[in-house]
C-alpha cells in the first residue's frame, strides 16, 4: 500500500497515494503528560513536536555543548576516534544484535517498511557501530578500535523525567581487547568525566553474568528457583520465564523484587576463566582507586552482554534512584554474530539529557561580545564595515541592522550580554570616531574609527574587575 500515515500520539494524518512510507509504532502510547517538556500554548490547531521528542533551544545549547567538548576531550585524551553511522537501520540488525526478547526490541522501536525493506530509527548506538566495524573490516587495519559518538536515539517508551521517544547518547565502543584492563580504565575514565561536568558523586554499580556456558547454567538455576513460585510472579516475569529469565531480576514488581531477593547469584556460577576475568576486573579497579558497588542482581536489558557489566548513577535527588546515567558492558560475541570474526568488544553510553539533569555545570549565557548599533541610514554601512572588522580579529559582534533607536539598542546589548556597545551616527560618521560604551565598566568614550578594534579588543580580552575605577 503506497500510503503514509503519520501518528503524534493525538491525531493521525494520512499523506495520501504519493507517500511512500508506512510507519508502524510498535510502542503502548502513554498519556502522562511529559514532566521535561515546557507547558506548550496555542490554538487547538497548532502543529507540536511530538510527544518525548523534545526542542533544546538555544538558551539550553551552552550547557549541552559543555557536556558534549567535556565527552570529546574525555575521549580523545584515551586514544578514541569519532565515528558516525546513519539513524535508520535494517530492522533485523536491531533484532540480531540487541536480542528478540529484550524491551528495546519487542516493544520500543521506531520501525516502517519503505520499499518492503524493513528499517528502524536506531535505539542505541552499539549495533550500528559493530555493523559498520564489520561491514568496513576494520579488524583488518587494527588489532585494536577505539570509537565514540553522540547523537539522537529513538525508543517509544512512556516518557517521563529523564526518559524521552528522542533522546542523545554519548558513548564508545572498544573492540578488539578483551582483557578486564580494558574494562576497569573505561569505568574509571567515566568517573573523571562525570566529575569533570559536575556530578559531583557518581556510584559505580558492577556484576558479571559471564560468557555463554556461564549464563546457560545460571539460567537453568534461575528457571528452577522461580518455577515452584510461578503463579506469584508478575505476569511480565511470569513470560519473562520462558522467553529470558535474566531479565526476573531486573522487575520493578515489588512481589517479584520479593523473590528475587534469595534467588541464586550469578556470581556462584561463574567458570573458571570468568571468574579469572571477574576477579583481575576488580584488582585494576582497586589498584585505579576507582570506588565501585557489586550488584549481582545488574543483568541490564540488551542481550547482547557477556561478562563485564556495569552502571554508573548519581544525582538521586535529581533523577530518582532508578535512573541510571550510564550503562555498558563486554559484548564479545556480537561481531561474530554479524558476520565478522572472533573479535571482543566492550561500550557504555550515556543520555546526555539525564546528564544535564545530574550536572552543575553552568555556562557563560553571553552571545557576542559587542553590538555595534548605527544610528540612522548614512552610518548603516560603516556599521556593517565595522561589525566585519571585529569579526575577523576574532572577536563575537553583532550588527544590530534593525535600525531601531539607541534605547532598543542598548537593552538589546544587555540581552546578549554584550560588553560593548559601539554607536555609529551621523556625527561620529563626519568626526571619524566611534563612540565606545563599556557596559560592564559604565564607561563611555569617543575612540577614532582607526584605533576602535584594537581598542574594543583590549576590553573584551580584560576582566572588567581589574581595571574598575574606585567608586
Ligand atoms: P542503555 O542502558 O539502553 O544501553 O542506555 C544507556 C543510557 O542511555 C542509559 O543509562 C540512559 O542514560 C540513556 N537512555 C536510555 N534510554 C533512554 C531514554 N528513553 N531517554 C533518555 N535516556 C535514555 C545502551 O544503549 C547500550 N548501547 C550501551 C552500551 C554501549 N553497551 C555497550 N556499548
Amino acid at each position: 500500500m503506497d500510503r503514509a500515515t503519520y501518528n503524534n500520539g493525538r491525531a493521525a494524518y494520512n499523506t495520501g497515494t504519493a507517500g511512500r512510507l508506512r510507519l508502524t509504532l510498535h510502542a503502548k502510547r502513554g498519556d502522562k503528560p511529559l514532566v521535561s517538556e515546557p507547558r506548550r500554548e496555542g490554538s487547538p490547531n497548532s502543529v507540536r513536536a511530538v510527544k518525548g521528542m523534545n526542542d533544546v533551544l538555544p538558551s539550553e545549547v551552552g550547557r549541552w555543548h559543555r557536556i558534549e567538548a567535556a565527552f570529546r576531550r574525555a575521549m580523545e585524551w584515551l586514544g578514541y576516534r569519532e565515528v558516525r553511522t546513519p539513524y535508520v537501520e535494517p530492522t533485523p540488525l536491531f533484532v540480531r544484535a540487541i536480542g528478540e526478547t529484550t524491551d528495546v526490541v519487542e516493544k520500543e522501536m521506531y520501525s516502517f517498511s519503505h520499499h518492503d525493506e524493513p528499517l528502524t530509527l536506531r535505539p542505541e548506538g552499539t549495533a550500528g557501530i559493530a555493523r559498520a566495524y564489520v561491514e568496513h573490516k576494520i579488524y583488518n587495519e587494527e588489532p585494536i578500535t577505539r570509537w565514540y559518538y553522540l547523537g539522537p536515539m529513538f525508543r517509544a517508551e512512556r516518557p517521563q523525567r529523564g526518559r524521552y521517544r528522542q533522546f542523545s547518547q554519548l558513548g564508545a565502543e572498544c573492540f578488539g581487547d578483551a582483557g578486564p584492563g580494558c574494562d576497569a580504565e573505561m569505568i574509571d575514565s567515566l568517573v573523571d568525566f562525570l566529575r569533570d561536568i559536575g556530578i559531583a558523586s557518581p556510584e559505580v554499580f558492577i556484576n558479571s553474568i559471564g560468557s555463554g556456558d556461564t549464563r546457560a547454567r545460571y539460567k537453568q538455576a534461575l528457571v528452577a528457583k522461580f518455577v515452584p513460585v510461578k503463579d506469584k510472579l508478575s505476569a511480565e516475569s511470569q513470560r519473562r520465564l520462558v522467553t529470558n529469565p535474566l531479565r526476573i531480576l531486573d522487575s520493578k514488581n515489588p512481589v517479584d523484587r520479593e523473590l528475587v531477593q534469595d534467588a541464586p547469584k550469578v556470581l556462584d556460577f561463574l567458570s573458571d576463566e570468568d571468574r579469572a576475568h571477574w576477579d583481575a576486573l576488580r584488582r585494576h579497579l582497586d589498584a585505579l582507586g576507582t570506588p565501585y558497588q557489586i550488584d549481582t542482581r545488574l543483568v541490564r536489558g540488551l542481550d547482547y552482554y557477556g561478562r563485564t557489566l556495569f552502571e554508573i548513577k548519581g544525582a538521586y535527588d535529581k533523577l530518582g534512584a532508578g535512573s541510571t546515567l550510564i550503562g555498558g558492558g563486554r559484548y564479545d560475541s556480537m561481531i561474530t554474530e554479524l558476520g565478522g570474526p572472533q573479535v571482543p568488544a566492550i561500550g557504555f553510553a550515556a543520555g546526555i539529557e539525564r546528564l544535564l539533569i545530574a550536572s552543575e555545570i553552568q555556562v557563560p549565557t553571553s552571545v557576542v561580545d559587542v553590538l555595534v548599533a548605527p544610528i540612522g541610514e548614512e552610518a548603516f554601512n560603516a556599521a556593517l564595515v565595522l561589525g566585519r572588522d571585529i569579526r575577523r580579529v576574532g572577536i563575537r559582534c553583532e550588527v544590530d541592522t534593525r535600525k531601531a533607536s539607541i534605547k532598543a539598542l542598548l537593552r538589546r546589548a544587555n540581552t546578549l550580554g554584550a560588553r560593548i556597545a559601539l554607536i555609529v551616527g551621523e556625527r561620529e560618521l563626519r568626526d571619524g570616531v566611534v563612540e565606545m560604551k563599556d557596559l560592564a565598566e559604565h564607561m563611555q568614550e569617543r575612540v577614532a574609527r582607526a584605533d576602535i578594534v584594537t581598542r574594543v579588543a583590549t576590553h573584551v580580552a580584560m576582566p572588567f574587575v581589574a581595571h574598575k575605577r574606585a567608586p
